[in-house]
C-alpha cells in the first residue's frame, strides 16, 4: 500500500482506497480477550454497596460516593455485565423455579409496604431487565417474573398455554408487561408491508390472544423496539477505561423500523399501552449511552440495559403503568 502511495500518479487511487476502508472497516468491537489484561479480584465493598444502592434504592437520584476512583468503574461495569444481562434481580439462582419449557419464575416483592397490585412481568431478558423497575413502582405489591432467553410470547406452544392457563386465568393480575426483543419476530414484525399488516397471520394471533389476556387484567405495558447499537457499550466502556481513552457518551440513533411501529399501534388492544426505549435515550439523531451524572454506561452490551439504564426507562415505564390504569400522579 505504502509503495503504491509513494507513486505520485496513484495518489488518487490511494485516496479512494484510504477512503473506502474507512468506511467499510467495521467499528472496533471488543473482544472477550481485551478483558484479560485486568487483574481477576472480588469488587471492592465501594462497589459492592454502589451496586446495590443503585438496584435497589429507585427512589433516590445516583450519586457516586466521594472515594469512587476508575477501578471502581471498571468493576462496576464488570458487575453487571456479569449477573442478569444487567438486571438486577433480586432472585437469586436458589430462589428461581424452572417452569413450561425451562423459563425461569421468581416472584419480586415491592418496595411499598401499602403497595396493592400484582403484576406479571413476562418474556425474554428484557423483562427481567426491567423487573426491579417494575416492581420500585409503590402500587405494586408483588411483582412475578417469567423469562427465558429467547422466549418469545405469544409462542403458539407451552409458554403461551403456562402464561394463560396457570398464570394469568387463576391470578388475574392487575397488570401485565409483556417485554422482548422483536428479533425473534422478525420475519413479521420487521418485514410485514404496513398495509399488509392487519390480514398478517402471526398479528391476528397477536389480537386473539391479547382479547384473551384483557379479560383478565386492568393493564397490558408492552415494550417498543429496543435501541440496538453497533458494539457492546460496557466492554468498550471498560477497554477504554483500561486505556485512558475518552469514552463515547452519545451513539447516532440506530435506525428504527416503521413496520414494527405500525405493528403495535395497530393492535386492537384498549387495555394496551406502550413504553419505548428511544424516548428514554435518544433526541433526534443521538442516543445516549453514557449516565452524565456518573459517566457510567447506560448498556450492558449493544442493547440490554444496564442498572443505571434501567433508571432512565423507569419513568416511561411508570407513564404507561399510569396511562393505563388511568391514573393521575403529581
Ligand atoms: C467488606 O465487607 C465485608 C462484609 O460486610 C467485610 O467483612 C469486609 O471486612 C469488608 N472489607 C473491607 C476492605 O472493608
Ligand atoms: C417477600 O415478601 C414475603 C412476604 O412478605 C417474604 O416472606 C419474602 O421473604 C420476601 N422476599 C424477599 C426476597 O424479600
Ligand atoms: C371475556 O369475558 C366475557 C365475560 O366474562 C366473556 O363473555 C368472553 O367470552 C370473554 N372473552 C374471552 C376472549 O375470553
Amino acid at each position: 500500500m505504502l509503495k503504491i502511495c509513494n507513486c505520485y500518479r496513484n495518489l488518487a487511487l490511494c485516496l479512494i482506497i484510504l477512503y473506502s476502508c474507512s468506511i467499510y472497516l467495521p467499528e472496533y468491537v471488543p473482544k472477550k480477550d481485551s478483558f484479560s489484561t485486568v487483574e481477576k479480584h472480588d469488587p471492592s465493598n465501594l462497589t459492592l454497596q454502589f451496586y446495590k444502592e443503585i438496584s435497589t434504592n429507585f427512589n433516590s437520584p445516583i450519586k457516586i460516593p466521594s472515594k469512587w476512583a476508575i477501578e471502581n468503574d471498571i468493576e462496576f461495569a464488570e458487575k453487571f455485565y456479569g449477573i442478569f444481562m444487567g438486571g438486577a434481580i433480586p432472585c437469586t439462582p436458589d430462589m428461581i423455579q424452572t417452569v413450561a419449557n425451562k423459563k425461569q419464575y421468581c416472584e419480586i416483592n415491592g418496595t411499598n409496604p401499602n403497595g396493592k397490585l400484582i403484576g406479571l412481568a413476562f418474556g425474554n431478558s428484557y423483562a427481567m431487565n426491567i423487573a426491579t423497575a417494575i416492581a420500585a413502582n409503590p402500587l405494586f405489591e408483588k411483582v412475578i417474573l417469567v423469562f427465558g432467553n429467547g422466549a418469545t410470547f405469544p409462542d403458539h406452544g407451552a409458554f403461551d398455554k403456562y402464561l394463560i392457563e396457570k398464570l394469568i386465568k387463576p391470578l388475574k393480575p392487575n397488570v401485565i408487561f409483556m417485554v422482548q426483543k422483536y428479533y425473534y419476530f422478525q420475519k413479521h414484525l420487521y418485514k410485514t408491508p404496513i398495509n399488509k399488516i392487519r390480514e398478517n397471520k402471526e398479528f391476528k394471533n397477536w389480537n386473539k390472544i391479547l382479547k384473551i389476556i384483557q379479560n383478565f387484567t386492568s393493564a397490558i405495558i408492552i415494550n417498543k423496539e429496543q435501541i440496538i447499537f453497533d458494539y457492546e457499550i460496557s466492554r468498550d466502556f471498560i477497554r477504554r477505561k483500561i486505556n485512558g481513552l475518552p469514552i463515547e457518551a452519545r451513539l447516532k440513533n440506530p435506525p428504527q423500523s416503521p413496520n414494527l411501529e405500525a405493528w403495535l399501534s395497530s393492535l386492537n388492544c384498549p387495555k394496551c399501552q406502550f413504553f419505548g426505549y428511544r424516548e428514554a435515550f435518544c433526541d433526534g439523531e443521538f442516543c445516549n449511552v453514557l449516565d452524565l451524572a456518573t459517566g457510567l454506561p447506560l448498556f450492558r452490551d449493544s442493547n440490554h440495559i444496564s442498572p443505571v439504564g434501567i433508571r432512565h426507562l423507569k419513568p416511561f415505564i411508570d407513564n404507561a403503568i399510569h396511562k393505563a390504569l388511568n391514573i393521575c400522579v403529581l
